[in-house]
């Protein structure tokens, strides 16, 4: 077998005939240990195959020996149904691996791409071409697959449902394959895109598909025992058919290996930074406070209230005004008018100008919510165009949150909507759009009746790239009902995510722990909304609500005129901190870090240089009898001295605090060696609350 490896990056094995055998997809394996591996692979059982037929395979095609869950399956009319590629070619280009070959008698041709990103993070993607005259069906194409050597003890899953996202569940796989499908046509709030796993031998992966539609992540025990995750899109039956000549192009696949939990963590983190995320023209500035106006007004809008509110919001720091729902067409409730995106005079009987410019005028950004793939069948654009919403000719259309899907496949879909949106954008001073997706695909099917979910997405992704072409200044929020589209597929051309529509504290603290293990704090949208609570009705302090919100993209989402004196005083120190340290929590090259304690409390920690800010959020009654020692792991020198302070406004949340404690949390110091070994002893804190502490190393001859 032909050896392919690139240097720190991969080692595959090419067979005559059919896919690569994975040897390493992290690093190169010397040549000389690689001689041996014609012979390895031809062992088996007594009664298997007379021939070698590798287990760990990247996108088995099934069939031909193979009995493990095929990554790639496709025929034509029934014909042609094992796919077996031949001829590899392979081209090597910077930090891309390509490899090609093709199948003459079924006539396709495949691509791999092979790309090494941020230290160990890896991405595949995969091309398959018709080469024949007629059509082919394709049913099934991963977009990579990723070897969990020795097998996995555990996965962990992402995702409950609206206002639980990216809750973390551990499973352990047994025999067989374990699949997650996700045909919800977003990224969806139940079953995110992406899995955690060690293996036997004490290696964590990570896996995320970059791809905001249906998707499958098939985890499935080989022949030899090990594992195999593959992941790609799910095909609605027939969704996927090549005429002649034509290529199907899959997601990207992330993948990483490491040591640890936080060490995948923190790599996917730097990708989405380094090879994700939009780049905007101009430097990258901070990422501005903003009040967004739902939760304050829902879609009661009046222009005097909401200068108001911008005054208020002005004057506590806010950098961002966001306008939500409810300012176009005749919504006053969510019954109605999706699709009319034009300003609704009963609210702005002067147009959206007299709002915008107050807002600028107070120095503020102003942003504006949209929801352009949605449509209610009480709307000027469905009375005029009941055709252009995607449907199964006989099948009922169902709603859900009142409103249908329209069909991006069409242009003429796709037309309106750029101009309609296009047009506020190009008439006013608009920075931000938060792009919202409020229900779920059900009736996927296009004009001609076929399963459209997969070209609804990518029109979905070429409308935001139009857009964002023609206004490459504005910058995008990526929502659906909280953090339903949060993949790295939309987040190439979004710039953040309202990570959920649940914005209690408690609640946050594990949705965001959640998030983090993908995505970097300073895109995941984080508010301090109004107490009670509008999703739970429960009450919080307003340090509890900014502490757990510190790390994200800081905001408001309350009425702020509404706020007592002495609470605006302290949401404003709140912000006032918050910008005053946002330098180091969203700098491209800070460090996070996210520890459950077993014990009822959280730590999550941000650092750079020596520099650490750490929450401690007791969400719980503890536990024990006294609390351990909160370790601090973070970008200190284990041989320097550390200051240590609390920070922030308000009375310390201590049931009981020894007067040591007490000094040592107002600039006390402490070795960092025992910082990291022992850990901080913190006080007793009182459930549902939190503190925020800075720690700085200090300068060598200081003090
Ligand atoms: C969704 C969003 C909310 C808000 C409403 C407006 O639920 O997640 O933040 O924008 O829509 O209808």
């Amino acid at each position: 077998m032909k050896i392919v490896s690139q240097k720190g990056h991969l080692t595959l094995a090419l067979p005559e005939f059919g896919m690569p055998l994975i040897i390493d997809q992290f690093a190169e394996v010397a040549t000389s240990a690689t001689g041996s591996l014609n012979t390895l692979s031809r062992a088996g059982r007594i009664n298997g195959m007379d021939i070698a037929v590798p287990a760990a395979v990247f996108l088995p095609s099934g069939g031909m020996g193979h009995f493990g869950w095929p990554a790639i399956q496709g025929h034509r009319q029934g014909r042609q149904f094992v796919f077996q590629p031949s001829n590899w070619t392979t081209v090597e280009s910077g930090k891309v691996v390509t490899l090609s070959a093709s199948d003459p008698g079924a006539g396709v041709g495949v691509r791999l791409t092979f790309e090494r990103l941020t230290g160990p993070v890896r991405r595949t993607r995969v091309e398959v071409s018709n080469l024949a005259e007629d059509d082919y069906t394709l049913d099934r194409c991963m977009a990579g697959s990723l070897l969990i050597k020795g097998g996995a003890e555990w996965i962990e899953a992402m995702g409950d449902g609206w206002g639980r996202e990216f809750h973390v569940h551990r499973l352990v796989p047994s025999r067989g394959v374990w699949l997650q499908e996700s045909r919800r046509g977003r990224t969806s709030h139940d079953r995110y895109p992406a899995l955690v796993a060690r293996d036997r031998h004490g290696s964590v992966y990570a896996a995320h598909l970059g791809w905001s539609g249906n998707h499958v992540f098939a985890l499935d025990q080989i022949d030899d025992g090990q594992h195999l995750l593959h992941a790609g899109e799910l095909f609605e039956p027939g969704e996927m058919i090549l005429a002649s000549g034509e290529t199907y192009v899959s997601p990207w696949f992330y993948i990483v290996s490491a040591g640890s939990v936080d060490d995948v963590s923190a790599a996917m983190r730097q990708t989405v930074r380094a090879h994700v995320l939009p780049k905007l023209n101009g430097p990258t500035k901070p990422r501005p406070v903003l009040l967004n106006t739902w939760e304050g007004n829902y879609f009661a809008h009046d222009i005097n209230r909401l200068k108001a509110q911008a005054n208020r919001a002005a004057d506590l720091g806010i950098e961002r005004f966001v306008l939500d729902d409810g300012w176009f067409g005749k919504r006053d409730d969510d019954t109605s008018s999706l699709g009319d995106w034009f300003i609704d005079t009963r609210k702005y009987p002067d147009g959206l100008e007299p709002l915008i410019s107050h807002v600028t005028g107070l120095g503020m950004e102003f942003g504006l919510w949209f929801e352009p793939e949605m449509v209610n069948p009480n709307s000027e654009l469905y009375r005029q165009h009941p055709d252009w919403v995607l449907q199964i000719e006989g099948k009922p259309l169902l709603l859900s949150r009142n409103q249908l899907v329209l069909d991006l496949t069409r242009l003429d879909v796709c037309d309106y909507l750029f101009d309609a949106v296009g047009a506020l954008l190009g008439r006013h001073a608009i920075s931000f759009v938060k792009w919202d997706m409020n229900r779920d695909l059900t009736h996927a099917g296009d004009r001609l009746g076929r399963a459209a979910t997969s070209r609804q997405t990518r029109a979905f992704y070429a409308l935001v790239d139009r857009l964002r072409a023609a206004f490459p200044d504005v910058e995008i929020e990526s929502c659906a009902s909280g953090g339903g589209r949060a993949d790295y597929g939309v987040l190439e051309r979004t710039h953040r995510i309202w990570t959920s529509d649940c914005t209690d504290p408690l609640e946050r603290v594990s949705i965001q722990a959640g998030a983090m293990r993908f995505l970097p704090p300073e895109i995941m949208g984080c508010h301090i909304s109004a107490s009670p609570n509008h999703q739970t009705r429960r009450p919080h302090s307003l340090a509890f609500r900014a502490i757990v919100a510190f790390f994200g993209h800081l905001g408001v989402e309350l009425d702020p005129t509404a706020l007592s004196p002495s609470e605006f005083d302290e949401l404003k120190q709140w912000i006032d901190l918050h910008k005053s340290l946002r330098h180091l929590l969203h700098h491209a090259d800070a460090s996070c870090f996210h520890t459950e304690m077993g014990d009822g409390r959280h730590v999550f920690g941000v650092g750079l240089g020596g520099h650490v800010i750490a929450s401690i959020i007791q969400t719980d009654q503890p536990r024990a009898e006294q609390p351990c020692p909160v370790p601090i792991p973070l970008a200190i020198a284990r041989d320097a001295e550390v200051e240590v302070r609390m920070i922030g406004p308000g009375s310390p949340p201590f049931v009981r605090a020894a007067p040591a404690q007490l000094e040592l949390l107002s600039g006390g110091i402490v070795s960092s060696g025992l910082l990291a070994s022992h850990g901080l002893p913190i006080p007793q804190l009182y459930p549902q609350s939190a503190i925020l502490l800075e720690l700085k190393q200090r300068e060598a001859g200081n003090g």
